[in-house]
């Protein structure tokens, strides 16, 4: 047996689930039940009759399965090396600090924050629905975290007063991504869509012909008439793009706005590992009762919207 039977043998013994983000490595998309964005993955978790979730992601998004799955199982192929480091940008400390200084605004922070960042707030939102959270609510002032960017996606979508937190919040990734790099990447294709992510500085927001999720995009690229796309986030979102476009029979140009602009807390996950992870049932991710109680709330909240 190859290690892809191996590894289906093992999920069909343990009823177990693979769920994998868009961003990652394309093997690991290939033998995944699910593929998603943050947002969809949420709620495949939310879902499941799966005994076991294999979390194919970083740390926050297996904590948000969890969450949603306490009396399951949920199990990460590698514990260590899977930070966002966005996600511990905001560290609960952050977020007490800044109630107190805005005592009537609602705090509503992105699904890349810990467990216990969630905990405190009172709604998450994911890069798909992060508008329609923030405008859901009646208080004029919005708390808004980590991810400063994504708070100027939301601030042009919405009347209210956006506060971010913390000052700087930005992921690292998507910070690579330049007007220049635009400018020469459209020279070269001018025909070509540009797809930025939101989490891409204003002005490439600006500049892009769609910003949007990963979730937008897989969307987006499989039903535009257009046939060329380039791809303002992470490279392996063109893996995702592909295995779409493959399933549905098309053919479409996908260009990288970077080639070098990769998450490397999701390329930690490994065959290997899954396979190691569905043998010993490790990495287990555990998380305090009462802060699983307060974030699901604030999950269900973005979750009923
Ligand atoms: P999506 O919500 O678009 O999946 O993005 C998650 C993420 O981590 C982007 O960097
Ligand atoms: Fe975190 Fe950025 Fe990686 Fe997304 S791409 S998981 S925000 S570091």
């Amino acid at each position: 047996m190859d290690i892809i039977e191996r590894i289906t043998k093992l999920k069909n013994e343990k009823n177990a689930v693979i769920l994998a983000h868009n961003y990652q490595p394309e093997e690991i998309q290939k033998i995944a039940d699910i593929i998603g964005d943050s947002l969809e993955l949420c709620i495949a978790a939310r879902d499941t009759d799966a005994d076991v979730i294999v979390f194919c992601g970083v740390d926050f998004m297996a904590e948000t399965a969890k969450v949603l799955n306490s009396g399951k199982k949920v199990l990460i192929p590698e514990i260590i090396e899977t930070d966002c480091p966005m996600a511990h940008q905001l560290p609960p400390e952050i977020i007490l600090e800044a109630k107190k200084k805005n005592p009537d605004a609602k705090v509503v922070i992105y699904v890349n924050t810990l467990a216990s960042a969630k905990a405190l707030a009172d709604a998450t939102c994911t890069s798909a629905n992060a508008d329609k959270v923030v405008n859901s609510f009646e208080e004029d002032e919005i708390l808004f975290g980590p991810d400063n960017n994504l708070g100027y996606f939301v601030s042009k979508r919405s009347n209210k007063k956006i506060i971010p937190m913390p000052e700087g919040g930005h992921c690292y990734v998507h910070k690579m991504f330049t007007l220049d790099d635009a400018k020469a990447v459209k020279e070269k294709y001018p025909n070509a869509e540009l797809l930025i992510h939101p989490e891409s500085d204003p002005k490439l927001q600006e500049t892009a012909d769609y910003v949007m999720s990963t979730g937008g995009m897989v969307k987006h690229v499989l039903n535009s008439e257009c046939s060329e796309f380039i791809i303002g986030t992470e490279c392996d979102m063109i893996s995702r793009l592909k295995i779409e476009l493959e399933k549905a029979g098309k053919s479409k140009k996908l260009i990288p706005l970077r080639t070098d602009a990769i998450c490397k807390s999701m390329k930690n996950i490994t065959l290997e590992k899954i396979e190691k992870c569905l043998l010993e049932e490790k990495h287990e991710i555990m998380l305090d009762e009462k802060i699983i109680e307060n974030a699901r709330k604030a999950i269900e909240r973005m979750l009923s919207i």
